[in-house]
C-alpha cells in the first residue's frame, strides 16, 4: 500500500454502517411494504447511483432549490460566518458538499476554517468529498462520519478544543421528514449545540404548486429515475425482483400538508419476491408506494419547529425571489 499523503493525514472517516441492514433497509421494507398504504423512507435512494442522480437533479432547469440556496450562500455566507464566529462546520446529509464550498470559502476568507465534519449515510460521497476538500483547502482537517442521522448523531466528534461550530442541514433535507420526526430530529440536533454554536437550516418555501410539481417531475425524467432507484437498491441488497418498468413516477403537491409527495405507481398487478426476507409483496394495478415527502415552509413554520426543539431563530436569509430560506438558529 502507498504511504499516506499529507492529504490522507488530514482525513479521518468513522463508519457506523458496514452492511445495508444497518441502514435499516430490511426493517423498512418489511414494515413499509406490508402496510395497507405502502411506504419506503427516502434515505434508501442514496446508493452511489442515487447520489449521482441527485446531483443531476440539482442541475435541472426545473429544480430551483439548489440554485436558490446557492445564491443565498453566495450573498450571505460572509455575514453568516461572522454572526456565528464558527471555526468548525458539521454538515448533516453532506452529499457531495458542492454548495458547502461557499461556506468553507467564507470561513477560510475570515481565517476561521479549522475542521469540517461531513455526515452522510452514503459512504462513497463522504470519502470522496473528504479527499477533495483537504486537497482544496490547505490546513483543513476533515473528520467524516458515515451514519444515519436518525440513529448516529451521538457519534459526531465533539468540538475540537472548544471551538464554536455551525451544524448545517442544507438542501431542504429537513423537509423529507414528516412533522413529528422532523421535530425529533431538530431536538436531537439542538442537543449537539453548545452555548456558542448555531444550526444553519435550509428550507424550501411554500410557493405556486405548479413550480414545485415541475421541480419533482422534470421533462428529462431524471427525478423519475431517482425515484425508481429505490427499487434497484431493494432488488440488489435484498434479492428482490421489482420490475422497474412496471412502475410510474408520481409527484403531486398536497396543499393541506404543504408538501410534495413522490410515489411509485404499479402499472399492472405485480407480485414481487423479496428473497432476503422470504417476503412476497402483492401490488394491485394502480397501487402506490410513497417514497418521499418534501415539506415546504413558511417563516412561521420554521420558528414553530425551532421553538418545539428548544431553539430560537437568530437569522433569516432568503433569495431575491423568496423561493428558499437559510435560517440560523441558536439554543433558546
Ligand atoms: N446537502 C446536499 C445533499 C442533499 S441530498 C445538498 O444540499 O445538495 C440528501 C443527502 O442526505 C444525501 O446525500 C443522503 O445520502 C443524505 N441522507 C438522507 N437521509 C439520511 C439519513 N437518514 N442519515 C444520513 N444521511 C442521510
Ligand atoms: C434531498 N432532498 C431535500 C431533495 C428534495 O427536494 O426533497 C430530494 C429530492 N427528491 C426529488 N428531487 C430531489
Amino acid at each position: 500500500m502507498a504511504p499516506p499523503s499529507t492529504a490522507d493525514a488530514a482525513v479521518m472517516i468513522d463508519s457506523h454502517l458496514d452492511e445495508a441492514h444497518e441502514r435499516g433497509l430490511a426493517d423498512d421494507v418489511l414494515d413499509g411494504l406490508t402496510r395497507p398504504f405502502k411506504e419506503l423512507p427516502p434515505k434508501h435512494f442514496y446508493d452511489e447511483r442515487g447520489c449521482e442522480l441527485f446531483d443531476a437533479i440539482c442541475e435541472l432547469p426545473e429544480y430551483y432549490p439548489t440554485r436558490a440556496e446557492r445564491s443565498i450562500l453566495e450573498s450571505d455566507a460572509e455575514a453568516i460566518v461572522a454572526a456565528t464566529g464558527a471555526t468548525e462546520l458539521v454538515e448533516l446529509g453532506s452529499g457531495t458538499a458542492a454548495k458547502t464550498r461557499v461556506l468553507l470559502d467564507a470561513m477560510s476568507d475570515a481565517s476561521r476554517l479549522r475542521r469540517y465534519v461531513p455526515f452522510d449515510v452514503a459512504e462513497s460521497v463522504v470519502r470522496s468529498s473528504a479527499e477533495q476538500l483537504v486537497a482544496e483547502y490547505p490546513g483543513l482537517r476533515v473528520h467524516g462520519v458515515v451514519g444515519d442521522f436518525e440513529r448516529h448523531l451521538d457519534r459526531i466528534p465533539g468540538p475540537d478544543g472548544g471551538q464554536r461550530r455551525i451544524v448545517a442541514l442544507l438542501g431542504g433535507t429537513i423537509g423529507n421528514f414528516p412533522p413529528g420526526s422532523r421535530r425529533r430530529l431538530l431536538r436531537r440536533i439542538a442537543a449537539l449545540l453548545g452555548p456558542g454554536d448555531h444550526l444553519l437550516l435550509g428550507t424550501d418555501l411554500v410557493k405556486e404548486p405548479a413550480v414545485i410539481e415541475a421541480a419533482y417531475d422534470d421533462a428529462a425524467g431524471v427525478t423519475a429515475e431517482f425515484n425508481r432507484n429505490v427499487l434497484r437498491v431493494v432488488n440488489r441488497e435484498l434479492e428482490a425482483d421489482f420490475p422497474l418498468d412496471g412502475f410510474a413516477h408520481v409527484a403531486f403537491f398536497d396543499r393541506r400538508n404543504e408538501w410534495i409527495e413522490m410515489r411509485l405507481r404499479a402499472l399492472r398487478p405485480c407480485s414481487v419476491m423479496v428473497g432476503a426476507l422470504g417476503l412476497r409483496v402483492e401490488l394491485a394495478a394502480g397501487e402506490e408506494i410513497r417514497t418521499e415527502i418534501s415539506a415546504k415552509f413558511t417563516r412561521t413554520r420554521v420558528e414553530q419547529d425551532f421553538a418545539a426543539a428548544g431553539l430560537r431563530l437568530a437569522g433569516w436569509h432568503t433569495d431575491g425571489d423568496e423561493r428558499f430560506a437559510l435560517s440560523l438558529a441558536a439554543p433558546a
